[in-house]
């Protein structure tokens, strides 16, 4: 009997084979040094990641979550303002503004990209009563319209802060990466991410000096000199471990991403063989019930955090448990919209819907995309949905 075909959602050991090499002898490195918070190893990261972004700065901390809370709070946002972003996204993009008493103000996305847009931004400022930041995000590795939404940020005096936490390495229209625009740009190191660390980590990148030093201090207690706090800030400190192995990591994240975007090809090439459409079209305009991502032109580059295909709600849940049978990890980003979850059931109202967010977590599915991927691996992955989809979702359940 062949051996069966397994194909996890991401799979980590797969890459730190690739690396052990380099790896180990930097975490006996930091061990040896006995300098765990910070120190030389972060600085000489956030030189990096600066580079790499085409920032002039970038400040380290603790996680993704935190790298947002320090972007909203280097902008003295606070009780009664208002911060715009999409509800199509994780719950720390709005949980960072709530945390802060300031009132997400939800808005829609575009159903090709998942991507928050001038459209969509628009209508949520004209429900707007006391805007003071504007935070899209780029939403699995693909960047927004950020000459729109600087355009709208500028007109309206308040600044853009990039939720680019699962964005390291794309770049937009221009070609310039994300992070490198904005006022502000958020990465997370949350170990299933491009750049990913062995726990959590987070960094801020600007190109305002001043900006930057207040960062530095909000993320170590507001603290500068040593014990003099002008205000009050976080406990939100890179450490050098982490550092250490991220910095390795970077020097392998353009080939990894160049693996995900081979895969996302394949994927595009046997989907589009078997009669599916892209993101963005109707069902009753394809071959196949199945929708597969919308592809960037050049100079913009997609990096493929996640793959997300679309079919029909009716059987969404149906072909998860499909997949599960066929050993096929996958997952839904996000079921349930931000403006739909309990802790913001005060905000439902007043937001109104968001059909193009509402129907997106109805019918995406994210399927395995990581580098190290087999080309037998997608075509188990593209049979196995394909031949379900083509036997179970009828004109009818359309
Ligand atoms: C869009 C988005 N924003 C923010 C975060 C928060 O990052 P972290 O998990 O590192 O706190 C994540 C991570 O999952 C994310 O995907």
């Amino acid at each position: 009997m062949p051996e069966e075909i397994n194909v996890p959602l991401l799979d980590l050991r797969a890459q730190y084979d690739t690396i052990r090499d380099e790896i180990e002898p930097i975490l006996r490195d930091v061990v040896e040094s006995q300098w765990f918070i910070m120190g030389p190893k972060v600085a000489d990261f956030e030189q990096a990641v600066a580079e790499y972004c085409g920032a002039q700065h970038a400040v380290g901390c603790a996680s993704g979550s935190d790298s947002l809370l320090l972007a909203l709070m280097a902008s003295d946002i606070g009780p009664g303002d208002e911060v715009i972003c999409p509800s199509y996204t994780f719950f720390a993009t709005a949980g960072s503004i709530w945390r802060l008493g300031a009132k997400p103000i939800f808005c829609d996305i575009d159903p090709a990209t998942y991507n928050c847009t001038v459209e969509t931004v628009s209508e949520a400022i004209g429900r707007c009563k006391n805007l003071k930041a504007i935070m899209p995000v780029h939403l699995f590795g693909q960047a927004v319209d950020l000459d729109g939404l600087m355009t709208l940020a500028c007109e309206n005096n308040v600044p853009l802060i990039e939720d680019a936490a699962q964005g390291i390495g794309c770049r937009d229209v221009t070609g310039a990466r994300v992070g490198s625009r904005g006022r502000f740009g958020c990465f997370s190191f949350f170990p299933s991410k491009n750049l990913g660390g062995f726990g959590d980590g987070g960094m801020v990148t600007t190109n305002d000096s001043d900006i930057a030093d207040r960062m530095r201090r909000l993320r170590n207690h507001g603290m500068e000199p040593k014990y003099y706090h002008d205000e009050v800030g976080l406990n939100s400190r890179l450490d050098a471990l982490q550092a250490a192995i991220l910095h390795i990591k970077l020097k392998h994240l353009d080939s990894w991403s160049e693996g995900r975007r081979t895969n996302a090809s394949d994927y595009d090439r046997m989907f589009d063989e078997a009669g599916a459409g892209r993101s963005g079209m109707s069902f009753n305009d394809t071959d196949l019930p199945l929708l597969r991502p919308s592809a960037v032109e050049s100079p913009a580059y997609q990096i493929y955090n996640q793959y997300v295909i679309r079919v029909p709600e009716s059987i969404r849940d149906d072909l998860r448990a499909h997949l599960v049978e066929n050993r096929i990890g996958h997952d839904v980003y996000y079921p349930v919209p931000l403006h739909c979850q309990k802790c913001f059931s005060g905000l439902k109202e007043e937001t109104g819907p968001l059909p193009a967010t509402e129907l997106a977590a109805r019918e995406t599915i994210a399927i395995p995309v990581y580098p190290e991927l087999s080309m037998e691996q997608k075509q188990h992955v593209v049979e196995t949905i394909v031949s379900y989809v083509r036997s179970h979702a009828t004109v009818g359940t359309v």
